[in-house]
């Protein structure tokens, strides 16, 4: 096999896996649209056009929970599911997903609906493309800490088959860590895996407490790791994954002093990957994600290969699945490197 720097076509086509995108973040802006007309909900605009411009977070968050707010019934998670998984399929050949949701962002809309449509969405697509989805149920970190207690033993009881595993997601700047070791213990207990969204916006203490005090298997972004040798060290030890997001990366970090985290993270011996978080808001893909990190990285073949299988075994799935998840990557690499 060459060494070679793998070509843009060969890293838009390749198999792919990915552990860090939203399901809300997930809705095309028309799509967005046409369900805020269909259920009366409000959006900043109805003009699809211009409903994804934000300047920063918080303005993004502002629009993703209304867009949440659009989708409330099960067969509207149901289609959002489905669209997504099959587009990512068809146009990056995206082949297993982890897509993070959350509930508290549906008020009024019963956890039972959202799961059976979110399931229902994912089952159509593995039978109609062969990607394979799984679902994370994310807190809240903004609201009540009682409300993530109350969803996870929710989810707890639900015992739904495609639930593997929790998160915490929205701004760090609110809603710190500490508030939500019950919620993570009560995780761990029901046999959840569990990942939290820390360090996006500079925030090293956030990062270090997040490992310590909620046992998390994965954290989502985490770029202030690399301001810390201690926890670098400490990540690599426990074998800590890092779900990075090249594109909203670069959003948050423009005017930063680390133009690039994903490639130094990578460069410091983290296990890190790279994910679409919310694509039609970034205007990105999951295609455009992993070219982006292996032309600025410079993998070859080899190690793009490495990076996906890589980006396998950090799944939640059970170790049985999981190691079938790898086996089925590594024959589709061998064909797709035949043609
Ligand atoms: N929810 C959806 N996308 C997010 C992000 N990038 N950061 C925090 N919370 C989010
Ligand atoms: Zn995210």
């Amino acid at each position: 096999m060459t060494t070679e720097r793998a070509p843009e076509s060969y890293l838009r086509l390749m198999p792919k896996v990915e552990l860090h995108c939203h399901l809300e973040g997930s809705v095309p802006a028309a799509t967005a649209v046409a369900l805020a007309r269909r259920n009366g909900t409000e959006l900043p605009t109805m003009d699809p056009d211009t409903l994804y411009r934000f300047d920063d977070l918080e303005g993004f968050l502002d629009i993703y929970r209304a867009v949440s707010r659009a989708m409330v019934s099960a067969a509207d998670f149901a289609t959002v599911t489905y669209d997504s998984l099959v587009d990512a399929a068809r146009t990056s050949n995206l082949r297993y997903r982890e897509m993070a949701f959350n509930p508290t962002n549906h008020p009024g809309v019963p956890l039972a609906d959202m799961l059976t449509g979110i399931s229902e969405g994912i089952q159509s697509a593995e039978r109609d493309c062969g990607v394979v989805g799984r679902i994370i149920v994310a807190f809240n970190r903004e609201q009540p800490p009682e409300l993530a207690t109350e969803l996870v033993r929710m989810v707890a009881d639900a015992d739904s088959p495609h639930v593997l595993g929790v998160g915490l997601d929205h701004n760090e700047l609110s809603g710190p860590p500490q508030l939500f070791v019950d919620a993570y213990a009560i995780a761990r207990a029901a046999g959840l895996a569990r990942t939290a969204h820390a360090g996006e916006r500079g925030n090293v203490a956030e990062v270090a407490d997040t490992i310590g005090l909620l046992d998390v298997d994965r954290i989502d972004h985490g770029y202030a790791v690399l301001q810390s040798a201690d926890l670098i060290r400490q990540s690599i030890d426990r074998g800590l994954h890092y779900a990075a997001c090249w594109s909203t990366s670069a959003f948050h970090e423009r005017g930063g002093q680390v133009s690039s985290p994903i490639a130094a993270m990578a460069a410091a011996g983290l296990d890190v990957s790279v994910s679409s978080d919310d694509p039609p808001f970034f205007a990105t893909d999951i295609g455009s994600e992993y070219v982006q990190a292996g032309e600025s990285i410079g993998w070859d073949r080899v190690q793009a290969r490495q990076q996906v299988l890589r980006t396998a075994a950090a799944t939640f799935l059970p170790p049985a699945e999981r190691a079938a998840l790898c086996a089925r990557l590594a024959a589709e690499f061998d064909a797709y490197d035949e043609t």
